[in-house]
């Protein structure tokens, strides 16, 4: 059971471990892409606005080279060239860094951007050869053929990175979906789970639960029959003063008999002779129903218990107290009992019985062991309760909690099974939903049932 319940466990946390980091891993595929979605694209056409717009600006300023009156401004036209010179550089780099797609993609407008130097410079050459209309025709005509192919070449990268933006879109919505498929299968298949498991762990307990019943009502069985012994000697105890009296009786009237001490001619002893005979016969017959009442008491309290009845709790303190009386008297044990039970309760009464004699029984053997003066046992009924307490000297503090155990037992083996307070508490609480609880006295224990 406990192997079943430790193996399902062990699935669950191997599925939820695997599934989670399934699921992880798609979130984590998830953010990256969005990173990534968010950085590329971003980052492409930023830094590719801001080539072709320092293309344009160093196309302007050649403007300026060719049109410098003086070396001055020759000099301030080409710095501010070669500081958009330089930017486009950086961000070239940049792309270079980050770009994701096909290299040759970079390469074609960066070889375009590197050969326009050779153009720029052949302008200057002309310029300082005082060639100006030359100059201004050429960055006219071929320098603005190349910046137009610079300008394509970037564009080509722009798109590109568009393109893979969508692509980056639809992954991360993909991903999304997967995700989302996981955590939901993971979802149900640790439902379903845990829905098996419940239904495994309650079909176990229910068994458990049978087998547990079972058990009991062996243990019940076994405790009886362990009181049989005791049984037999109770009746043999309260069989001694009628079957003596009974005996008493024969003898009398086998002396008058075999004395032969009376005259049946004579009217008025032969009706004596009749009473006296008559009186003996009557008490005869009064003991061997009292032996047989005794019989169907014991008889009786072997038979289990199918339904429970409507009984006043005197009448099953009354049985009990028939069957243990003798035993008592002949050990100089007294019995006190007060009855105050109004009406009628339905109990296991057969089974409450078995609960008083375990108390008193024990009680008994107490008094017996510990050699107390003067024992005595009090029983007090109520209308759904019965106290039964002894002047014993009680249970020490040390074994309170456990004299309910089964198998307990401070007797020596032969002498007790420790059944019989672990079997009283069983039928007092689990059978009748009551309570069974001891309370130490000032001399001795007092245990009530509670019904
Ligand atoms: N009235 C009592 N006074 C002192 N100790 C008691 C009393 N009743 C029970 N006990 C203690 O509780 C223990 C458990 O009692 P329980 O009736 O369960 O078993 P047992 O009497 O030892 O054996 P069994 O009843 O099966 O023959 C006893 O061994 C005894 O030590
Ligand atoms: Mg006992």
């Amino acid at each position: 059971m406990q192997k079943n319940i430790a193996i399902s466990f062990t699935i669950i946390s191997i599925l939820l471990v695997t599934l989670s980091l399934l699921s992880i891993s798609k979130l984590t595929e998830l953010s990256s892409i969005t990173q990534k979605l968010y950085n590329h694209p971003l980052t492409i056409t930023s830094s590719a606005k801001n080539i072709k717009f320092h293309i344009t600006s160093m196309h302007r300023y050649m403007k300026d080279v060719v049109l410098a009156k003086d070396k001055e401004e020759l000099n301030i036209a080409l710095s501010h060239v070669e500081s958009s010179e330089k930017i486009v550089y950086e961000e070239f780099k940049v792309i270079n860094d980050k770009y994701l797609g096909n290299e040759e993609q970079i390469l074609k407008p960066y070889l375009l951007f590197v050969n326009w130097k050779a153009i720029r410079n052949e302008i200057l050459f002309l310029k300082q050869s005082n060639q100006t209309i030359d100059a201004a025709n050429l960055t006219k005509a071929r320098g603005a053929q190349h910046v137009q192919k610079l300008y394509k070449a970037i564009d080509v990268l722009v798109s590109f990175t568009d393109a893979k933006a969508d692509y980056f879109l639809k992954n991360a919505i993909e991903a999304k979906d997967t995700a989302i498929f996981f955590i939901l299968i993971s979802l149900i298949t640790i439902l379903l789970i845990i829905m098996s498991v419940g239904i495994i762990l309650t079909k176990n307990l229910s068994k458990n639960e049978i087998a547990r019943k079972k058990q009991e009502t062996y243990l019940i069985h076994q405790s009886r029959l362990a009181q049989m012994g005791e049984m037999i000697s109770m009746i043999a105890h309260q069989w001694r003063q009628p079957l003596s009296s009974i005996s008493t009786a024969v003898g009398t009237m086998r002396v008058k008999y075999d004395l032969s001490s009376y005259d049946l001619s004579k009217e008025d002893e032969r009706v004596h002779q009749e009473e006296f005979m008559k009186k003996r016969l009557s008490k005869i017959n009064e003991y061997v129903q009292l032996l047989s009442s005794t019989i169907d008491d014991f008889r009786n309290f072997y038979k289990p218990d199918k339904k429970p009845t409507l009984i006043n709790l005197d009448t099953i303190v009354q049985t009990s107290v028939k069957i243990i009386k003798s035993t008592l008297e002949d050990k100089n044990i007294e019995l006190i009992v007060e009855y105050h039970a109004d009406i009628e309760i339905e109990v296991f009464s057969n089974e409450l019985m078995q609960v008083i004699l375990s108390i008193l029984k024990n009680s008994e053997e107490n008094f017996l062991e510990k050699n107390i003066k003067n024992p005595q046992i009090k029983i007090l009924t109520n209308r759904n309760s019965i106290s039964i307490s002894d002047n014993g000297g009680g249970v020490p503090i040390t074994l309170r909690d456990k004299i309910f155990d089964p198998y307990f037992s401070t007797k020596s083996e032969k002498n007790g099974t420790g059944l019989g307070l672990y079997m009283s508490k069983i039928i007092v609480e689990d059978h009748h939903k009551g309570h069974l609880i001891l309370e130490n006295r000032k001399n001795g224990v007092c245990f009530k049932i509670l019904l």
